[in-house]
């Protein structure tokens, strides 16, 4: 598929739309700074996936957080702003990611997927 341009200037802080890109569901989250903070400050020993928070955003873009909208247990689409780390959770069977897309309880083994994506303007992004 060919990459496709999002404007995220619509999207406000604190909300999560979900995007399609060659068939596959992609979230895009416009973090908060406590949830930035939060994830900045989380210790990596304490991670499934251990991964810095610094890994999973584009610098100087902190606030924004792309990733595939699959549960990296069996694929199910994960539900925003839910579960004990308030990134998302899984409804098929409770595994549960922090808003860096992090999994912070299992079956998941895996963090929520990067897709390829880079910023073209201040706030837009090329997915692709
Ligand atoms: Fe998400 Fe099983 S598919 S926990």
């Amino acid at each position: 598929g060919a990459p496709i341009d999002l404007d995220l200037s619509p999207v406000a802080e604190g909300q999560i739309i979900r995007v399609f890109w060659r068939g596959k569901p992609i979230f895009v989250r416009h973090r908060t700074p406590k949830e930035i903070a939060d994830e900045q400050n989380t210790d990596l020993a304490s991670l499934i996936d251990p991964a810095p928070d610094s890994a999973r955003v584009k610098p100087g873009k902190e606030q924004w957080l792309v990733v595939y909208a699959s549960c990296t247990h069996l694929g199910c689409i994960p539900l925003g702003h839910q579960g004990d780390w308030g990134g998302w959770f899984c409804p098929c069977h409770g595994s549960a990611y922090d808003t860096a897309g992090r999994v912070r309880r299992g079956p998941a083994p895996l963090n929520l997927p990067l897709p390829p994506y880079e910023f073209v303007e201040n706030t837009k992004i090329r997915i692709g």
